[in-house]
């Protein structure tokens, strides 16, 4: 598999350092794009780095700091690389981009391309929520819902339609699109004034996340900004966990498994192909952890993100605070340690996770008698 490599002699950081701008793209010279000019952006990067202090409470862990990817302009984390995914696509003269996906990439690339003037076609699994579904779709991509697996028929269709049409595959086998999550480091240090924090959870599909995170925090070492890089953990859904099965197996490699369905639908990834065995290699370079959480597990900690952090995330991108619960609880995670969940989708990307009880949408007569009938229930 392709990587980029950014030649880090010729990063200057007293310049990175003058830009001004809160964007991923202050970090221009760390991404394998050649010119400024060819940029596509939406102002992706800089989410806010939030200490909630009423979950951090609930959670005994005083130094909890989410950063909050929902805040993204497609309300995801894909928006980190596609930005530089689509940039280079340009540069490289390509007309129409494409991408497989369990949503949010497909919105993303959408998005993206609808702003540098190329046209997506993005593939998603039956299934897939309806709303991920008429994100992409607004963003003017043609998008094919596929009958059979992420995994399975979605992927090898859309292998055989990149030998067939001459698109720019988005995937995450796009080795200048994963530099994009290379900023999830550059930022954090930057917001954390230089400090680093002993641990950083990222909801992991693939394991892209992972290893964009563990490059970028090795670049920043390299240049000598920082002695030191966060221990990283990659929280999996039980239901398709297949990087957790390797780290706790000592496996030299992930082995595929066959996902089953489960809340966390975005990172519903049982085959993380090439990068799966690269994110192993950086979660135990790190001296990380890999948990896999339940269905339950998660929607508790959506619940909880949403009531004392005031963050609705999708099931899939709270998957890191029901990670911190859990290796908080088992002792892992100490509690003077400063822990960085990241948060990667909105909750309003599948807003069909969420139980709302019917009478809260039942509307009633327009009295106080009514009014004071509804809150009492
Ligand atoms: C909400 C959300 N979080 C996290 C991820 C992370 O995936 P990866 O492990 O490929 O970085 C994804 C990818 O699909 C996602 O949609």
């Amino acid at each position: 598999m392709l990587e980029a490599i950014v030649d880090l002699a010729c990063v200057g950081l007293a310049k990175i350092r003058k830009h001004a701008e809160r964007t991923i793209w202050r970090w221009f010279e760390f991404f394998p794009v050649e010119d400024r000019a060819s940029i596509v952006t939406l102002g992706e990067g800089y989410t806010p780095l939030i200490a909630p202090r009423r979950l951090a409470e609930a959670l005994g862990l005083p130094r909890l700091l989410l950063k909050n990817d929902s805040a993204l302009p497609t309300a995801s984390l894909k928006d980190r690389s596609n930005a530089v995914g689509i940039s280079r696509a340009r540069e490289l003269g390509f007309d129409t981009a494409a991408v497989i996906s369990t949503g949010n990439a497909a919105a993303s690339v959408a998005a993206y391309a609808a702003a540098a003037g190329l046209k997506s076609i993005v593939m998603v699994p039956a299934g897939t929520e309806t709303s991920k579904i008429i994100q992409a779709a607004a963003y003017g991509a043609i998008v094919v819902v596929v009958e059979g697996s992420f995994d399975n028929e979605v992927a090898r269709l859309y292998r055989e339609a990149l030998q067939e049409f001459a698109w720019y595959d988005c995937l995450s086998s796009n080795p200048y699109r994963n530099e994009g999550k290379k900023s999830y480091a550059y930022e954090t240090l930057d917001q954390m004034d230089g400090a680093v924090p002993d641990w950083v959870i990222h909801p992991t599909a693939g394991g892209a996340g992972i290893c964009a995170m563990w490059k970028g925090w090795g670049e920043l070492q390299a240049l000598g900004c920082t002695k030191k890089s966060p221990r990283l953990v990659a929280a999996q859904s039980a239901a398709a966990a297949p990087i957790v099965a390797a780290f706790e197996n000592r496996l030299e490699r992930v082995a595929p498994v066959a996902a089953k369905p489960t809340v966390a639908e975005s990172i519903q990834v049982g085959n993380p192909a090439a990068l799966g065995d690269r994110a192993l290699a950086a979660l135990r370079a790190s001296k990380g952890a890999a948990v896999a959480l339940s269905d339950e597990e998660i929607l508790s900690a959506q619940s909880l993100l949403a009531r004392r952090a005031g963050i609705f995330a999708e099931p899939a991108a709270a998957i890191s605070v029901a990670a911190a619960k859990k290796l908080a609880e088992t002792g892992t995670i100490q509690k003077d340690e400063t822990v960085v969940c990241n948060i990667t989708g909105h909750g309003l990307k599948q807003p069909s996770a969420v139980q709302v009880v019917n009478a809260a949408l039942k509307p009633i007569a327009p009295t106080l008698d009514a009014l004071e009938q509804r809150i009492r229930k």
